[in-house]
C-alpha cells in the first residue's frame, strides 16, 4: 500500500509562537487520519501546509506522491479542502456554487452540471439545490462546502473541523456524508476536537498538543489508555446487584464493578447505544428494576488527562476566572478520572 500523505519534521513558527514543533504524519492511501487536538494545537497549520497554502520553516511533505514544497500546483490538482474556510458564495444557489466550481476546474459545461446534480443528491441537498445558499442551515452550508471540495474528484481530501459549531443533528448528517466518502476509498485527513468524531470516522488517530504529537494509534488503542466507554447504572434493589452483574457481563468487554452503597454497576462496553438498549431489555427480562442508566464516553479531555495529567487547554482566555471551583479537573470528569483506576 502506498502512502497518500507523508510529512516529516514539519516546523512552523509565527514570530515567537512555535505552532508546529517537528510533526511526522503518514496516511496510507484510502485511509482516514484523525488529527485530534484542542484549539491552538496546530491542526489548521498542518492542513494549510499540506494543502500548499502556507510555507513550512522546516520539514518535507508529499501528498498524492507529489512534493508539496517543490510542486504546489500539482498538489493542488490532487486535493480537496473543506472546513473552516467556507468557500461557499452565499448569493449563489447550491447548484450554482457547485457548477461554478466545476467550470473553474475545466470540467466543461455538461460535466459541471452533471457533477453538481450528483453531489447535491449524495449530500442530501437536492431539495435546497435552487435556493441561495445564504438560506441554508449551518449544517447544509458545511455539506455544500464539502461537496465543493469534491467536484473534481480529488484522491486526497482535507477536512478541517468539519462539524465544529454544528448542532447534534447537523453533526450526525455530516458524519453520514463523510462515511459515504470514506466508503468510496478517498484518503482523508480530518481534524477535530472531538474524540467521538475521530473514533467514528478515522482509521488512525494522532493526538496533537502545542504543535507536537503526544499520542498515536487506533481509537481502540487510545481508549485503552483512557479506560474506554462505560455503562453506568443504578438498580432499585441492592440485593439484585449480583444478578445484574451476571446478566450484563456477557454484553460488556470487561468485568463489571459493583458499588453496593450506590446500588450501582459500572462496566466497560463497546457497543454504544445498542448495548444500552440490550442491557435494559436484559434487566427487564430478569425483573431487575433500574433507577438510572447512562453511557459515558471518554472525551478529548479524558484523553488529555490520561496522557498529560492535565485537561485539554484552549487558547488562553484572558477573562477566565482564576479557579472555576473544580481545580484542574473539571467537575464532570472528576468521577471518570477516579474510575480510570478501577
Ligand atoms: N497567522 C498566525 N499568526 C500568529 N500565530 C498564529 C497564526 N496562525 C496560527 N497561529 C498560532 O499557531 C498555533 C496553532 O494554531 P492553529 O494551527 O490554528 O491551531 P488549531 O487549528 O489546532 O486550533 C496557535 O498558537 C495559534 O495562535
Ligand atoms: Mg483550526
Amino acid at each position: 500500500m502506498t502512502d497518500a500523505i507523508t510529512a516529516r519534521g514539519l516546523v512552523k513558527r509565527y514570530k515567537d509562537v512555535t505552532a508546529l514543533d517537528g510533526v511526522d504524519l503518514t496516511v496510507p492511501e484510502g485511509s482516514v487520519l484523525g488529527l485530534l487536538g484542542p484549539n491552538g494545537a496546530g491542526k489548521t497549520t498542518i492542513v494549510r501546509i499540506l494543502a500548499t497554502l502556507l510555507p513550512a520553516d522546516a520539514g518535507t511533505a508529499h501528498v498524492a506522491g507529489v512534493d508539496v514544497f517543490a510542486k504546489p500546483r500539482e498538489v493542488r490538482r490532487r486535493i480537496g479542502l473543506s472546513g473552516q474556510y467556507a468557500a461557499v458564495d452565499e448569493y449563489l444557489t447550491g447548484y450554482e456554487n457547485l457548477e461554478m466550481i466545476g467550470r473553474l476546474y475545466h470540467l466543461g459545461v455538461r460535466r459541471s452540471r452533471e457533477r453538481a446534480r450528483e453531489l447535491l443528491a449524495s449530500f442530501r441537498l437536492e431539495d435546497a439545490a435552487d435556493r441561495p445558499s445564504r438560506t441554508y442551515s449551518g449544517g447544509m452550508r458545511r455539506r455544500l462546502d464539502l461537496a465543493g471540495a469534491l467536484v473534481a474528484d480529488p484522491p486526497v481530501i482535507f477536512l478541517d473541523e468539519p462539524t465544529t459549531g454544528l448542532d447534534p443533528r447537523g453533526r450526525a448528517d455530516m458524519w453520514e456524508v463523510i462515511q459515504g466518502l470514506v466508503a468510496g476509498g478517498t484518503t482523508l485527513l480530518l481534524t477535530t476536537q472531538y474524540l467521538e468524531e475521530a473514533d467514528l470516522l478515522a482509521d488512525e488517530i494522532v493526538v496533537i498538543d502545542h504543535g507536537r504529537i503526544i499520542a498515536q494509534g487506533t481509537a481502540d488503542q487510545l481508549k485503552l489508555q483512557v479506560g474506554g466507554e462505560r455503562l453506568d447504572l443504578t438498580v432499585r434493589d441492592p440485593a439484585r446487584l449480583e444478578d445484574a452483574r451476571a446478566a450484563l457481563e456477557p454484553l460488556g468487554v470487561g468485568r463489571a464493578t459493583l458499588d453496593a452503597g450506590r446500588r450501582s454497576l459500572l462496566m466497560p462496553v463497546d457497543g454504544g447505544a445498542r448495548t444500552l438498549t440490550e442491557a435494559l431489555r436484559t434487566l427487564d427480562a430478569a425483573g431487575i428494576v433500574v433507577d438510572d442508566v447512562g453511557l459515558r464516553r471518554p472525551t478529548l479531555d479524558d484523553v488529555f488527562l490520561a496522557l498529560t495529567g492535565r485537561p485539554a487547554e484552549d487558547e488562553p482566555e484572558p477573562d477566565r476566572p482564576p479557579d472555576d471551583g473544580a481545580g484542574p479537573v473539571r467537575a464532570d470528569h472528576g468521577r471518570h478520572a477516579v474510575e480510570g483506576g478501577v
